[in-house]
């Protein structure tokens, strides 16, 4: 009998997606349902997401899937489910996961019927998946970074057995599209343009953990957000590791800047902003683009990663120190007014005090209203990975003076529009202050003023009253 439920119930599973999620999503809201019964309360689950924007937008995803489920969204780490989206762009990345993990294992003990997931970039690596299996058995379900959309099927494969559930693609297939989504903001949202990364820069090992490009349809794109506008959302976040790529590999190809001025039509949104783009690709097109699309936020973030030509060379950025000042120029003149952010890697593997200096001269020509400094961190399997390393001593202290470098000059620029009004999106209420709400200028400086809860989701004018460095207070026009 049993035997034959089961062929049943295979004959019955979609093959197709996302009909096949849609399938198993139902199952598990049965399991969840009864479970949730014989406990007399609702199920309820807590996704911790480390890393980028890329694992934030993810997180939704699973969190809109597990609502359909019929749990409950939690910030308790003492939940039924407790499903970490991992990064792994730098190994502390990886070492906060393993304490945290530590710690999750001793909540399980005191309740075993809690459930533990693993997911995102950290699990891409066969490495950390062997670990996990020998130090933390008591983990529950495992995947990736191509098959997030699988949650359902992995989650029923658990609830349906016995065993820790490793589902781990090495290859992304398909983009699946029209899955559930849970949004952290009713007002704003991140919208997946593209997927992984060709550019294998030699440090970096998001192209092995994300894989190559892919990008999505642009009618894919613009109903996606047509659909969060009507829904309320003013302001979109597009996300790709390379949005200066975009289009690139479909059969209709598109550019980035043909995208934008597309997403811009969009009736009823306020705001576009990008992440991340590439300095060797970024487009005199692009620029004409931003200049003239009035939605696109005056913030750009183009990391720099070093000032030193022969070290961008060894990173595989195919730019030197002269094409990003040159760049950096270009936008400027189209934009005067734009907000210019970076990423910057201290102690690449023979970065020597000339390379060192070189960053600090572009840092200082460009001046960044911010920059997020990082010291260097060995990724396996990657090619900076064999590479003559510098001595941890000399990083640190190379690091501590870009960081100083960096904060003098952004308290310089960050407050140039001070006693000027300016169009604030009220994003939160300020935890610090009561009676303030927080919200973003078009450059993505933040402003504090007083308000309600009523501002949320709102675009208003502020006068900006006074600058402290990073941010401003202001009060509402
Ligand atoms: N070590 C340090 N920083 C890194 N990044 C990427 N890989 C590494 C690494 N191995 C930084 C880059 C990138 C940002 C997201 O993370 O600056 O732009
Ligand atoms: Fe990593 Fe370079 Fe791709 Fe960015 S562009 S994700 S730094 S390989």
């Amino acid at each position: 009998m049993d035997h034959l439920n089961k062929s049943q119930e295979v004959l019955e599973i979609p093959e197709r997606e996302p009909a096949r999620q849609q399938y198993f999503t139902e199952k598990c809201a049965e399991l969840v349902s009864e479970l949730s019964k014989s406990l007399g309360r609702p199920l309820t689950c807590c996704i911790n997401t480390f890393g980028c924007q890329m694992n934030a937008r993810d997180s939704e995803k699973l969190l809109g899937i597990l609502e359909k489920m019929g749990f409950e969204e939690s910030d308790s780490e003492k939940s039924d489910l407790v499903l970490y989206n991992t990064c792994t762009v730098r190994d502390n990345a990886n070492q906060k996961v393993y304490g945290r993990l530590g710690q999750l294992g001793s909540i399980k003990k005191k309740n075993p019927s809690m459930l533990i997931g693993l997911c995102g970039c950290m699990m891409q690596e066969s490495a950390v998946v062997e670990k996990i299996k020998k130090s933390y058995p008591f983990v529950d379900v495992i995947f990736g970074t191509h098959n997030i959309y699988k949650l359902a099927e992995i989650m029923y494969n658990r609830l349906t057995g016995k065993k820790m559930v490793v589902d781990i693609q090495k290859e992304a297939e398909e983009i699946v599209e029209d899955l559930p989504v849970e949004r952290k903001y009713p007002f704003k949202s991140g919208v997946n343009i593209m997927f992984g990364c060709n550019n294998f820069c030699s440090y970096c090992i998001v192209p092995y953990v994300r894989g190559r490009e892919r990008s999505r349809e642009p009618e894919e794109i613009l109903a996606e957000i047509r659909r969060l506008v009507a829904d309320g959302v003013v302001e979109v976040m597009l996300l790709g590791q390379n949005v200066n790529s975009y289009g690139k590999n479909l059969k209709n190809p598109v550019t980035f800047a043909e995208l934008l001025r597309r997403v811009n039509e969009i009736e009823g949104l306020e705001r576009i902003r990008f992440m991340t783009s590439h300095p060797k690709d970024l487009s005199d097109e692009l620029i004409l683009a931003m200049k003239e699309c009035d939605k696109v936020c005056a913030h750009l973030h183009l990391p720099l990663q070093s000032g030193s030509s022969r070290i961008l060379k060894a990173m595989n950025r195919r730019y030197t120190k002269e094409d990003y000042l040159n760049l950096v120029e270009r936008i400027r003149e189209a934009m005067p007014e734009i907000s210019l952010t970076t990423d910057i890697i201290v102690g690449f593997p023979g970065e020597t005090e000339e390379d060192f200096e070189e960053t600090l001269d572009v840092v200082r020509r460009v001046r960044f209203d911010s920059a997020f400094t990082f010291i260097y961190s060995v990724r396996r399997g990657t090619p900076a990975a064999a590479m003559e390393q510098v001595p941890e001593d000399v990083v640190k202290v190379r690091f501590d003076r870009l960081l100083k470098e960096v904060q003098a000059i952004s308290a310089e620029v960050c407050g140039r529009d001070v006693h000027t009004v300016q169009k604030v999106l009220a994003e939160v209420m300020d935890d610090h202050q009561e009676g303030y709400v927080t919200g973003r200028l078009s450059n993505n400086t933040v402003v504090h003023f007083p308000g309600d809860e009523s501002l949320i989701g709102k675009i208003v004018d502020v006068y900006l009253e006074e600058s402290k460095g990073f941010y401003y207070m202001g009060t509402m026009r």
